[in-house]
């Protein structure tokens, strides 16, 4: 029998809701429609700090169409308690609880919701309200915050304390060579594609199917059942289709609060979206300052790694990042010590953002080792294969694998560093400077704990489904790509669903972790599909394949089929009638620590990447251009070398914001963000894009994850904004130690 090139795990396939998305037929949140909706639009605080003396809404009201403003003084019962209010993300403190009193936290902070029969009434309306102030000194300037910044009593869920080794004081304080100094890195704002927004669908029986912007339905389907008492069936959580994210949505947004209280109080359907400049009064990457000092031999071997940061966050809870370890696990240097501490400030709880911590702490190492690499009159490449660890330097264990070496040669290769010339502004053409940079990007490789289901119908379709979500990964098409490898159908007869609370058991897809987790998930229930069918194929008469135990056959073409005689082929249809089967439906849960996964395994789990760039400096105006990147990333097994690639440039594109636009600046006497919209508030657009190229070194892995699969979504970025900065240093000569390398910084 001919059979067709088979399609699953290492196919370059397009995403499956490729046609979905382009055509805008895929609805994101506050795109869905329902009947006789409600238009919530949200008041935001003047001030930083203070309380709400008081709201005058009569104009409000007197605006044809208004229905209802909601404040603190009429709001309908919430949860009282802060255990209410916590997320997924266990972020130690006080959590936000929107409209609760009339304390004002932040500027920005919503203190009233305008309902109406249309946006425009309400935003009208929203424009209307008047409200009375008590103010109270606060404070946005981190640089004031520092002189209080401290250690959190309680950490962070996933935080990793820094280990230190040697006596990394004295041996800084002995080095021939030094490098010290502080690295900073600007606050940046979430700007995804899609804004955050809800729709609350009122079904008049006391329930609601909510379609939220979110990164996980059941850390939101959780998170409104507790705060408003909804009991689990009552409340349906939907984000199928979501525009981007990257750590945002990690955490219930108070839209969906808001939304959800509203359609609660007035027993109607609602819609509340923010505006661009609404999405200032929320997720923002914290603000860092780093101090890094290094000491290395006069032949560039490392001897001392100090390195201290400190992130922002707000008064009432404690966000931490995995900001100093980065460094200490990736050199092989004899004595290293760090330090982490957090700032407060008056805004918004910090949040992740792309690969948070190692996108600010091994970003801003980065550039200290380039310095350093000059220091010692070594090549920066060179520098970093003397100071190579095959082994996770600060906790002293192996890794499951580390295919950085390979990813610096094949990367150099393809970038051709070897034709670099050493010396800073030694390379030019007419009015620009052409610098060429290195660095490292390191990233976990996690797994978590998730369920999928998958259902074979007699006609030969399956459908895998899982309660993940696909932030624009790629996570239909992983699962589909997963099951087609499985169960040896072609993706045109898989369908995979994902966005909804309902379906099997799975986590905010985040961290990297979503291709690993819903695909080791996935694969397990269609492994016990697999069975099944086996088992129905023991019903037909004859018995063709002869009493075959699992490992004795594979799935192929819809069919079950003999390893040792592949002439021998069941067609699962023939299967499942002889079994009087109309479906298979299986469910299971990939977890670490099943089977062998991880049993005794003490070993580091992590992503590698070097990052080669060329940028392109005009002497005069200062403008850079990068002009070429070269991203050779180890990352384990590619599912999808098509959207993984996808990953990466988006992930180095984020990195050439970070290096050169993301900065969101505040006026510390009104104690708010003032360039919170994107005529201010740069990010890359496509004329700042020219030539990247993504690498995919071979990593096989079968300890990290069941499927060998480490996780892409994030790595793009962590160390981008460094070749970049390298690279500018090696143009011009001038070293920039603060991102993003505006303008004013270089002339
Ligand atoms: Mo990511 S910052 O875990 O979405």
């Amino acid at each position: 029998m001919a059979t067709a090139a088979k399609i699953g795990i290492g196919s370059a396939i397009n995403r499956v809701d490729g046609v979905e998305k382009v055509t805008g037929s895929a609805r994101y949140a506050g795109e869905h429609p329902v009947e006789n909706l409600l238009y919530g639009y949200i008041v935001e605080a003047a001030i930083a700090k203070g309380r709400v003396l008081s709201v005058d809404e009569d104009a409000a009201r007197a605006v044809p169409g208004v229905v209802e403003v909601i404040t603190h003084l009429n709001r309908p019962h919430v949860a009282w308690t802060d255990h209410s209010y916590q997320d997924e993300m266990k972020i130690p403190g006080s959590p936000f609880r929107p409209l609760y009193d009339d304390r004002i936290q932040f500027s920005q902070q919503p203190i009233a919701l305008v309902l109406a029969e249309t946006f425009e009434a309400a935003r009208y309306a929203a424009s209307l309200i008047e409200i009375a102030y008590e103010t109270e000194a606060h404070n946005t300037d981190f640089d004031v915050a520092l002189d209080e910044k401290y250690v959190p009593k309680k950490k962070r869920s996933g935080y990793v304390p820094p280990k230190d080794r040697g006596d990394a004081a004295q041996a800084f304080a002995d080095a021939p060579l030094k490098v010290a100094g502080d690295y900073r890195l600007a606050p940046e704002h979430h700007n995804p594609m899609e804004m955050f927004g809800s729709t609350v669908e009122w079904h008049g029986d006391g329930s609601i199917t909510v379609w939220d912007k979110t990164q996980g339905s059941q850390g939101v389907h959780a998170y409104l059942a507790s705060v408003f008492g909804f009991s689990k069936k009552k409340l349906r959580v939907l984000n199928p289709y979501v525009g981007g994210a990257f750590g945002s949505g990690l955490r219930p947004q108070h839209q969906v609060f808001l939304a959800v209280l509203a359609a609660k109080m007035l027993e109607r359907s609602v819609r509340v979206t923010m505006t661009r400049q609404q999405m200032f009064s929320h997720a923002y990457r914290p603000q860092a300052v780093q101090s890094i000092a290094l000491g290395a031999d006069r032949t560039g071997k490392l001897t001392a790694i100090r390195n201290a940061a400190t992130t922002s966050t707000s008064r009432y809870e404690d966000n931490m990042e995995n900001v100093v370890t980065w460094g200490l696990m990736n050199y092989d240097c004899p004595n290293a010590d760090a330090e982490y501490t957090v700032a407060q400030i008056d805004t918004p709880t910090s949040a992740d953002m792309r690969a948070p911590g190692a996108a600010t702490g091994m970003t801003l190492f980065e550039i200290a080792i380039d310095e350093m690499a000059y220091a010692a009159k070594v090549d920066p490449l060179e520098f970093r294969l003397i100071n190579y660890s095959p082994i996770d330097a600060m906790n002293g264990t192996p890794y499951t694998s580390k295919a950085l070496r390979e990813a610096f040669r094949e990367g150099a290769e393809a970038f051709k560093w070897s034709e670099r010339s050493a010396e800073p502004r030694s390379m030019r053409e007419g009015s620009e400077l052409i610098g060429w940079g290195c660095a490292t990007g390191m990233w976990d490789a996690q797994f978590s704990k998730t369920s999928a289901s998958a259902k074979l119908t007699a006609n030969g379709h399956l459908e895998v489904a899982c309660a993940t979500s696909d932030i624009g990964t790629g996570s239909y098409t992983v699962m589909t790509l997963v099951a087609a490898d499985t169960l040896g159908l072609p993706p045109e007869q898989i369908t995979a669903k994902l966005g909804d609370s309902d379906l099997p058991t799975a986590p905010v897809e985040g961290g990297s972790w979503g291709a690993a987790s819903s695909g080791a998930a996935v694969q397990l229930a269609c492994q016990a599909v697999g069975k099944k069918l086996l088992k129905a194929a023991g019903k037909i008469a004859g018995e063709p394949l002869g009493g075959a135990k699992i490992e004795d056959v594979l799935f192929e073409d819809g069919c079950i089929v003999l390893k040792d005689t592949p002439t021998v082929r069941v067609p699962f249809g023939d299967a499942m009638r002889a079994a009087d089967l109309t479906e298979i439906e299986e469910e299971a849960t990939a977890a670490p620590g099943f089977g062998d996964m991880w049993k005794g395994l003490h070993k580091s789990k992590n992503t590698h990447s070097a990052i080669f760039a060329e940028v392109r400096v005009d002497e005069e105006l200062g403008v850079v251009r990068v002009t070429r990147i070269v991203d050779a990333v180890a990352a384990g097994r590619i599912i999808n070398p098509k959207t993984a690639r996808s990953q990466i440039l988006g992930g180095v594109v984020m990195g050439i914001g970070m290096a050169l636009h993301e900065e969101t600046f505040s006026d510390h006497r009104l104690g708010r963000w003032m360039n919170h919209n994107f005529g201010e508030y740069h990010v890359p657009v496509h004329a700042d894009i020219h030539d990247i190229q993504v690498i995919f070194v071979d990593e096989p892995d079968p300890e990290v994850t069941p499927l060998g699969v480490k996780g892409l979504g994030e790595i793009g970025i962590v160390g981008t904004a460094a070749a970049i900065a390298n690279a500018i240093y090696h143009a011009t000569g001038k070293r920039v130690r603060s991102l993003p390398i505006t303008i004013d910084k270089i002339l």
